[in-house]
């Protein structure tokens, strides 16, 4: 399949391609977009092909569900059997943006795209060219993120190509994307409500709308033994090829800590990376170095992280240690994805 490069900004949306755009999803192609989280891989949501063939282009199990995306607040209706008034505030209170709501699904919506499942995920997004992209394509899109299974998600349209060409009808170069990480999953059909996966809204900004919200156990740790309510937060998502280790503690210990690793593992042929911040960078010595930005701007580190882990893969690291961040507010979905991509391996000097 020859895929088609569009490429804009939200300034300078180009609003015969985004016809176009949508017209493909009409007929039951797929479309690559950005949205404000991470790149989406899109296709009709009600349109059981549509969802099959994300399926075979993200090589993803059939298993795993997708997130609706709608274009206007009052679409969620059709898509759920029934919205409740806790629904409707926090839908209100967030939307558009960075978050989806687990909701009872109604007949309209094909089991090919909830995996099976009688919930639906929905979400509306802030991103101008996706909302576009969303109305044209007649206001259902299912769109998980346009990585190929188990890589990170993409944040740039260079890494949707590596991953996408030639599976997809059209991809969507809207530039960087300003978050970084996937929305925040709220289950709204539990009394109270769960975050399933963390993200750029925050257990406390939740807890203003809703009270009392829970937080999935698996979200930080691999022992609780349960599994992942979210179907998708169960498989190695967002793991870079090196293996990887986030290493804990006093800055200065942790510094020492890694540049003795580095030595160690280079002595053995190994290619290492470190993922580390402003505050650190210059401690690191012989290493291919990134720095994800100032730990006083957890927005910047959750913006790079991706990125950072795919320029490992492009550089052939095969050792990768990261500093370790304090699960709190956007902390909580930056360690949530450091640790995925860690398969859980990290140490407390
Ligand atoms: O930010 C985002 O949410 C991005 C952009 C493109 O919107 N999308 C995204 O989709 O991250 P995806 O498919 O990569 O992740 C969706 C997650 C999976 O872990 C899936 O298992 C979970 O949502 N999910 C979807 N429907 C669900 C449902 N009915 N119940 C529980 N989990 C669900
Ligand atoms: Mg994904």
């Amino acid at each position: 399949m020859k895929t088609k490069i569009f490429t804009m900004s939200n300034q300078h949306r180009d609003k015969d391609s985004l016809q176009e755009a949508g017209e493909i999803l009409r007929r039951g192609g797929l479309v690559a977009f950005p949205t404000e989280t991470v790149y989406g891989l899109g296709g009709d949501a009600l349109n059981r092909e549509s969802s099959r063939k994300i399926y075979a282009a993200k090589g993803r199990p059939s298993d795993n569900p997708l997130i609706v995306h709608i274009c206007r607040l009052e679409d969620m209706d059709a898509l759920v059997r029934q919205v409740t008034p806790e629904a409707r505030a926090v839908a209100e209170a967030f939307w558009p943006g960075p978050l989806t709501l687990i909701l009872p699904k109604s007949d309209l919506v094909p089991y090919e795209t909830t995996g099976g499942l009688d919930t639906v995920a929905i979400r509306f997004p802030s991103h101008p060219v996706a909302r576009q992209l969303i109305d044209c394509a007649g206001g259902y899109v299912a769109a998980p993120s346009a990585n190929l299974s188990g890589k990170p998600s993409p944040t740039v349209a260079k890494y949707v190509i590596q991953d996408m060409d030639g599976r997809v009808d059209a991809i969507i170069d809207g530039g960087e994307v300003g978050i970084g990480l996937e929305s925040t999953i709220i289950d709204m059909t539990v009394q109270p409500p769960q975050i399933l996966r963390p993200g750029y809204v925050t257990r406390q900004m939740l807890q203003q709308v809703l009270g009392q919200v829970d937080v999935d156990a698996t979200i930080l740790s691999n022992e609780s033994g349960q599994a992942p309510k979210a179907p998708g937060m169960k498989y190695r998502h967002y793991a870079p090829q090196g293996e990887m280790c986030i290493v804990a503690g006093d800055q200065e210990q942790v510094s020492a800590y890694i540049n003795e690793q580095i030595s160690r593992d280079k002595a053995q042929g190994e290619r290492v990376g470190v993922i580390c911040t402003d505050e650190t960078a210059g401690t690191y010595r012989d290493a291919v170095i990134k720095n994800a930005g100032s730990r006083g701007d957890e927005e910047s580190i959750a913006r790079h992280l991706y990125t950072i882990l795919r320029e490992f893969d492009d550089e052939q690291v095969t050792r990768i240690y990261s500093e370790d961040f304090a699960p709190e507010g956007l902390g909580q979905a930056i360690m949530n994805r450091l640790l995925k991509a860690a398969g859980h391996k990290r140490i407390e000097l």
